[in-house]
């Protein structure tokens, strides 16, 4: 190896430590110090002093090295092409004019939504499902994983066990009863706790080998236009997530999208950890791909004009058309520049004709891995600096390269359909992003929550419109605001998945009868029939039956229930209760358990 660049004054103590360096080791510096990168290595002490230090160093850079596509050096090329781009100010979408994307709207409970969700349902064995959990949660600012979160806090279901419930109510379902793949995307933030939650609670009945855990790493930061990489001291980058695009690149690199794909699996439903309602898309979204033929299916709801979440359009010119998530912020002058001088505003609608990202993708997988082969999985890289002034040639801090999962499209071609199914907000998207003080902001300024409370609000809603489907009458509480965000008092239904996955289920289950005010109802089990059952009032009724047990359930049920109680903003509660300001105490409602086969009635 040539290595006269070590004679440069600045690489003296480089120099002196040659010889205690791997060879492997040589070969990056020596390709970095090729990149302009000598500052990395700049004024190293004499062996012997911070030998250790070197050495954590040199394994960091080996370490991303050998995570990266194309290594270090590919992502210094990467991030100068792209920081040259930004400096220049290139505008992404140039020639493009935004139209209406295809797209199947399900708002309501329709025939149609019915006949995808039977289309679905009779293929929950052909489908995956990929759970991203590496973000950091800043915004919620929740002391643990998010997925550890309750969804509800009236038996305290944390998001991990509700995804897995739903796993394990798509394999009852199936034909060959195969475990249905579970990827869940961690990073060293959020890696160990999401292990420990799955092995303390013996992965909530899932196969251990059912649930593939990939772990995104770090990327560096760069600190000018050069990409230069930054560094926190000597021997010590700077590292920050990559977004969650970095999924692509896993599934890729750790080879389980081919696997999968070998296995059989047809479609990959991505999902965020902390959406609760996804399942509540899964049949009618599996429905529309297949009848549709789609390769990539975002699911969708109606946006509001100026929301901040991504509006889906097919970008049209440059003699292509594609299907493409358009950022909110980039949305507005796109449309003014383009099709609409007044940006981004309703239609007859009262909605945006660009309907709202909820960021659940279902991918054909065939599709999928052909694109990943071809892209080393790397999915249409981003870098948004923050420059000092308007030259452009300095950043506030350092920057780094980005990606986002459902920029997958921007590696299609003419032979890849995107489509967009248009779902209910409450049935398909209620994050739980953030904390209550900011959730009451967003709520006063006209906006969505995205919080905690709202969150379970939509999960009782959502059982709500099961039961009204089914033919039960129900007949909803008065809202109220808690910590200043809006939360209805009832009724509270909870139907596990075990219970129903379709509107067709729920119906086969639930003979007419009526849930009326704060009322509860929670039903756990495959074979529980409701009879004309009558709840009103406070009163709560909970019915779990296990594998074999067939309950029928019959009357007008009235006790005490579940009561909720605020606890203000300063209670000393545990935190998952504190960031949603309320807990729900039983006051006696009826609860019935089965855990032994047979046939049994209960009757009120
Ligand atoms: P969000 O932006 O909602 O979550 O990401 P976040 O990054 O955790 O939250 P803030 O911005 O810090 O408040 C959407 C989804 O993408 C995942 C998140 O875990 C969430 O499911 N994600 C985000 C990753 O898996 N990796 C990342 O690098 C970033």
């Amino acid at each position: 190896m040539d290595t006269t660049f070590l004679d440069h004054a600045e690489l003296a103590g480089l120099k002196a430590n040659w010889g205690t360096i791997a060879a492997d080791r040589q070969e990056l510096v020596a390709a970095l110090v090729a990149e302009g990168q000598a500052a990395l290595f700049a004024d190293w002490d004499a062996p012997g002093t911070n030998d250790a230090a070197k050495a954590a160093f040199l394994d960091s850079l080996a370490k991303i090295n050998g995570n990266y596509p194309g290594g270090l050096v590919g992502y210094i090329h990467n991030a100068r092409k792209l920081l040259a781009e930004s400096k220049e100010g290139a505008n992404p979408f140039e020639g493009l004019t935004p139209e209406q994307p295809e797209k199947v709207d399900l708002t309501s409970f329709s025939a149609d939504f019915e006949k995808y969700e039977a289309v679905g349902a009779a293929r929950f064995d052909q489908v995956g499902v990929v759970l991203v959990a590496g973000g950091l949660g800043e915004r919620l600012g929740y002391n643990g994983i998010k997925l550890d979160i309750a969804v509800e806090v009236l038996e305290c279901t944390s998001y991990l066990k509700h995804y897995a419930d739903n796993l394990i109510a798509m394999q009852a379902r199936s034909a060959s009863k195969r475990p249905v793949p579970f990827v869940i995307m961690v990073s060293q933030d959020t890696g160990p706790k999401t292990i420990e939650s799955l092995e303390a609670n013996h992965y909530f009945g899932l196969r251990k080998e059912q649930v593939f855990i990939l772990q995104q790493e770090l990327v560096p930061a760069i600190a000018d236009n050069d990409g230069a990489l930054a560094l926190n001291a000597k021997y010590e980058l700077i590292l920050k997530p990559h977004g969650h695009g970095d999924i692509h690149m896993l599934l890729h690199t750790s080879g389980v999208a081919a696997q999968l794909k070998d296995a059989g699996i047809e479609y990959l439903m991505f999902i965020q950890d902390t959406n609760g309602p996804s399942f509540n898309t899964l049949p009618a979204a599996v429905g529309v791909s297949v009848e549709n033929g789609y390769d990539f299916n975002s699911l969708a709801i109606r946006r509001k004009p100026g929301e901040a979440v991504g509006g889906l359009s097919k970008l049209v010119g440059n003699g292509k058309e594609f299907t493409l998530n358009v950022e909110y912020n980039q949305l507005d002058p796109l449309l003014r520049a383009t099709i609409n001088p007044a940006g981004d505003v309703a239609d007859e609608t009262g909605f945006s004709p660009f309907p709202g990202n909820c960021n659940t993708l279902l991918i054909k997988l065939d599709t999928y891995v052909r694109i990943l082969e071809a892209s080393r999985g790397i999915i249409a890289e981003f870098v948004n600096p923050k420059y000092t002034d308007d030259t452009k040639s300095a950043f506030k801090k350092p920057t780094r390269l980005e990606t986002m999962m459902q920029d997958l499209p921007k590696l299609f071609g003419e032979s890849e359909k995107v489509g967009v199914t248009i779902f209910d907000r409450m049935w398909s998207f209620s994050p739980n992003k953030n904390n209550v003080a900011d959730a009451a902001a967003k709520i006063a300024a006209g906006g969505p929550a995205d919080a905690s409370a709202t969150a379970e609000n939509d999960f009782y809603a959502a059982g709500r419109a099961r039961l009204e489907v089914a033919g039960m009458q129900v007949e909803t509480a008065e809202e109220k605001r808690i910590l200043g965000v809006p939360f209805t008092l009832g009724p509270k239904v909870i139907l596990r998945p075990s219970f129903a996955m379709t509107l067709a289920e729920g119906r086969a289950k639930v003979t007419g009868g009526a849930i009326r005010g704060e009322a509860t109802l929670i039903l756990d089990g495959a074979d529980i029939a409701l009879e004309n059952v009558e709840l009103a009032g406070k009163t709560g009724l909970v019915v779990k039956a296990c594998a074999g047990a067939k309950v029928t359930v019959k009357g007008r049920f009235e006790n005490a229930g579940f009561e909720l109680v605020e606890l203000g903003a300063d209670a000393d509660v545990p935190e998952y209760l504190k960031i949603r300001g309320y807990r729900f105490e039983n006051r006696g409602a009826a609860i019935y358990e089965f855990t032994e086969p047979g046939e049994y009635t209960i009757e009120a």
